[in-house]
């Protein structure tokens, strides 16, 4: 079975546009870039259309200058800006630039990529907040498919901040045992073949092939390379899809998840926003 991220997205996109038009106003996502790196541009240019396809306010702030102070003080503005509810400060920085200043200058109710300590913190004690988009859609991929991770054995390839680390808490949360492997794992197969749920995020194009998947796991691929001009994922997917018993295809799985899951955390603060006012 392949887990369709992008059909998934459509019909959650279509819900999120429904809820727009019955708003009194309009959640605005502001999105700040520090570079011009090809992959990040490409990442904000879709965000900014399925922000907009579905009725937000988008903005994309291009601070290129590298000057800490000021991305600081554009910072604070949108967070005392009440028609931002919004921001996300697109990774990789600009060199020179401290990702964790940055993060902790976001304020936490705007904060929909979850990055900041408190929504970090938030996540690790289960309490309300903003989880980072790529984990969210992950999970909201797999439920659609009503994938049981209760009791299961899930492996998680890659200890990242954005994906690796927080995975490990929602499927915990969700009463899975998990094994987290990353570079400095010994005999990865050995963890890979024992997984009921495998979910990659290392951004080395086909690392995982047929002989490290379990017959029957689930397989959930967030890596995107481009390797000759085509973007193909960290699971060699035509092999895999021939072990596995559901698995995410590169493009069309994830990618398409974490920008949905990134669009309802900007709902999501815009409603919390509004209430308390
Ligand atoms: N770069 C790669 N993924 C992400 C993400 O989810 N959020 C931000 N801000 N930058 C990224």
């Amino acid at each position: 079975m392949i887990l369709d991220g992008k059909a998934t997205s459509m019909t959650r996109q279509a819900d999120l546009k429904k809820t727009v038009e019955s708003l009194d106003g309009a959640p605005h996502l502001v999105v700040i870039l520090t570079t011009d790196n090809p992959a990040s541009t490409t990442y904000v240019k879709a965000k900014e259309k399925a922000a907009k396809k579905i009725g937000f306010k988008s903005t994309i702030i291009h601070d290129m200058t590298g000057d800490e102070a000021d991305l600081l003080k554009t910072i604070h503005t949108l967070n005392n800006d009440s028609d931002v509810h919004g921001i996300l400060v697109q990774l990789p920085l600009a060199e020179g630039l401290d990702v964790k200043r940055v993060m902790d200058a976001i304020d936490p109710k705007k904060d929909v990529d979850g990055f900041h300590p408190i929504n970090v913190a938030a996540l690790f004690q289960n309490r309300p907040g903003f989880v980072p988009a790529t984990p969210r859609g992950i999970i909201e991929l797999l439920d659609t498919y009503d994938i049981p991770l209760s009791g299961k054995h899930a492996v998680i390839v890659g200890r990242s901040q954005i994906v690796g680390l927080p995975m490990v808490h929602l499927l915990t949360q969700r009463h899975a045992t998990v094994t987290v492997c990353h570079s400095r794992t010994v005999d990865l197969k050995a963890h890979t073949l024992s997984a009921d749920i495998l979910v990659v995020a290392t951004g080395r194009p086909h690392l995982i092939t047929a002989d490290y998947v379990r017959p029957g796991a689930t397989v959930v691929d967030v890596g995107i390379n481009r390797v000759e001009g085509k973007l193909i994922g960290d699971v060699d997917f035509e092999a895999v899809k021939e072990v596995a018993q559901a698995i995410t295809p590169v493009p069309r799985g994830v990618g398409p998840m974490t920008i949905t899951a990134l669009l309802e955390n900007t709902l999501d603060a815009y409603q919390q926003l509004r209430s308390q006012t």
